[in-house]
């Protein structure tokens, strides 16, 4: 056991991890995506997920507004929209028309559910904490949706 700078240590133990990609609400009927690492299972019942959003992305602008978010956990199928969701901003590019008929509407806010996804999880935003420079919203899950394929991990993203 040896003490090393902190971030080392994280970087050193995080795989192997599960990425997710969060559907949040810029408008009605307009929506960004962002790819999240930082997500975690908060409660068993009811069954709620924690999402960490940066305070320099344009997707915290979006929770600020609108307390509605999807999460989504892509399948292989999702690689090239994860690659993106996690490296473009929503201030720039609309993320969500480089796959527009592979997601429909949700039931709960009409957040778009990927139909290549393992997983999505309709969420509604019921508190926040913050945390340093990024912000933990938790969300309780409305409607949950299963796919076919095994969800991606961050290694097999890059
Ligand atoms: C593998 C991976 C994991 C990421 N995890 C997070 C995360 O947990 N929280 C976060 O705020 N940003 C995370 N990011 C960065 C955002 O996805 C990225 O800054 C994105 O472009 C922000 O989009 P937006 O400005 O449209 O919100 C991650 C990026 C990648 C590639």
């Amino acid at each position: 056991m040896q003490r090393m700078e902190i971030n080392a240590v994280t970087q050193k133990v995080k795989h192997p991890q599960k990425v997710a990609v969060a559907i949040v609400q810029i408008e009605p009927d307009k929506f960004n995506s962002i790819t999240l690492e930082w997500f975690m299972r908060t409660s068993i019942d009811p069954v709620m997920f924690a999402i960490s959003i940066g305070h320099t992305r344009f997707s915290y602008k979006c929770l600020q507004e609108n307390r509605v978010f999807n999460l989504c956990l892509p399948s292989l199928e999702l690689v090239e929209f994860t690659r993106l969701s996690g490296t473009k901003s929503g201030a720039e590019i609309d993320k969500l028309k480089t796959i527009e008929s592979n997601w429909f509407k949700g039931r709960y806010a009409g957040l778009p559910i990927l139909k290549d996804a393992a997983a999505n999880f309709e969420c509604e935003v019921i508190t926040q904490v913050e945390s340093g420079d990024h912000t933990i919203y938790v969300g309780k899950v409305k409607y949950a949706w299963i796919g076919e394929a095994k969800p991606l991990t961050v290694a097999e993203l890059f």
